[in-house]
């Protein structure tokens, strides 16, 4: 039998004294079987934790994909075998941290090719098209977006959001009636549309066009802040974060559109932690709100879509404070 085999063989066993053989006698540790899977995969799917961190620490890829799309991760996650499951998030995490390997995949793939500014975009009733028929927004997110603005306006005052899209966030923030309501957005075709449906009318609200880079020094400090932009990546986000210091006030909520990895249920929940874990450095507390969403999400919502950015069951509504203010 070839090494490969021998190692899946090993990994599903959890044979340890044959695994560390097979590695040190040079064993591929990303080999994937006949089946599209790798030995991690099998030591996840068999709950042989200790196999999963023997491999993992020989540089076996914890972000492999087998041919239905499934990770080690998601093979521990469906098989509830706790044990290495938290040795592949804590993997991911760290990996993550370091290399940001998912996001740039991503980016390869040609998900974002960098100038949907320049691009022309398409409405309808239902979504918000870029020139490559991707959706920039889509309506089933109406009653995310509604939880959204919920959140952020909890403490009525001055809320800020980026990112307009089709105005789902933006009309529920306007039922809470803020003081002021900020919105910044880039693309001159949606600011135009803005203008012209009347958002520029409205007593309360300031519009600011650009990209948020570009116009954080029009920018002051708010009670509430959702960010939701497009064509952007992880790295974006991260940056956007570390202006919160000034842009939230005191006592202040925030919260983004956590469409992070909607694609892969194991490498949501990897970015869920890291990007919880990125804001607790920066002196913020992250709660995750479950909300089904399988009902609003049938097959026909994405007839003509060319990317299914969000498929899995429940999204998870990050809430964020500053840790000072509660204690
Ligand atoms: C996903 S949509 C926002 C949807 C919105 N939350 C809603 O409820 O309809 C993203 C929006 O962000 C805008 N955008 C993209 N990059 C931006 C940037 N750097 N600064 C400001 N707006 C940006 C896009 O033009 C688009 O209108």
């Amino acid at each position: 039998m070839e090494q490969g085999e021998q190692l899946c063989e090993a990994a599903r066993s959890g044979d340890l004294d044959k695994l560390r053989a097979l590695i040190d006698s040079g064993a591929d540790v990303s080999y994937f079987d006949g089946e599209g899977l790798t030995p991690l995969m099998h030591a996840a799917k068999h709950g042989q934790a200790a196999v999963v961190k023997t491999l993992l620490d020989a540089g076996a890829p914890w972000n492999a994909l087998s041919p239905s799309n499934l990770s080690a991760g998601d093979f521990a996650m469906e098989a509830s075998n706790q044990e290495a499951y938290d040795i592949l998030v804590n993997a991911g995490i760290q990996a993550e941290l370091v290399l940001g390997t998912i996001v740039r995949r991503t980016n390869e793939n040609g998900d974002f090719d960098g100038a949907y500014l320049e691009d022309r975009v398409t409405f309808s009733e239902d979504k918000l098209m870029d020139s490559d028929s991707k959706a920039v927004m889509m309506a089933w997110e109406k009653p995310l977006m509604e939880a959204h603005a919920k959140a952020v306006c909890s403490g009525g005052g001055h809320i800020l959001n980026i990112g307009f899209g089709m105005g789902l966030v933006d009309t529920a923030i306007q039922q809470y009636a803020p003081v002021t309501h900020t919105i910044v957005e880039a693309h001159p075709e949606v600011y135009k549309r803005m203008l012209r449906t009347g958002w520029g009318d409205k007593d309360n609200v300031k519009i600011i066009f650009g990209r948020w880079q570009d116009v954080l020094s029009q920018l002051e400090s708010y009670d509430g802040i959702f960010f939701d932009t497009y064509g952007e990546y992880y790295e974006d986000l991260r940056e956007f974060h570390q202006h919160l210091p000034i842009l939230l006030k005191p006592g202040g909520i925030y919260s983004f559109f956590n469409g992070l990895c909607g694609g892969n249920a194991f490498f949501h929940v990897v970015y869920c932690h890291l990007v919880s874990l990125e804001l607790e450095n920066l002196g913020y507390s992250t709660q995750l709100i479950p909300l089904p969403v399988k009902d609003c999400l049938g097959e026909e919502v994405w007839e003509g879509v060319k990317h299914k950015y969000w498929q899995l069951d429940t999204y998870f509504l990050p809430v964020c404070q500053s840790m000072q203010d509660s204690e």
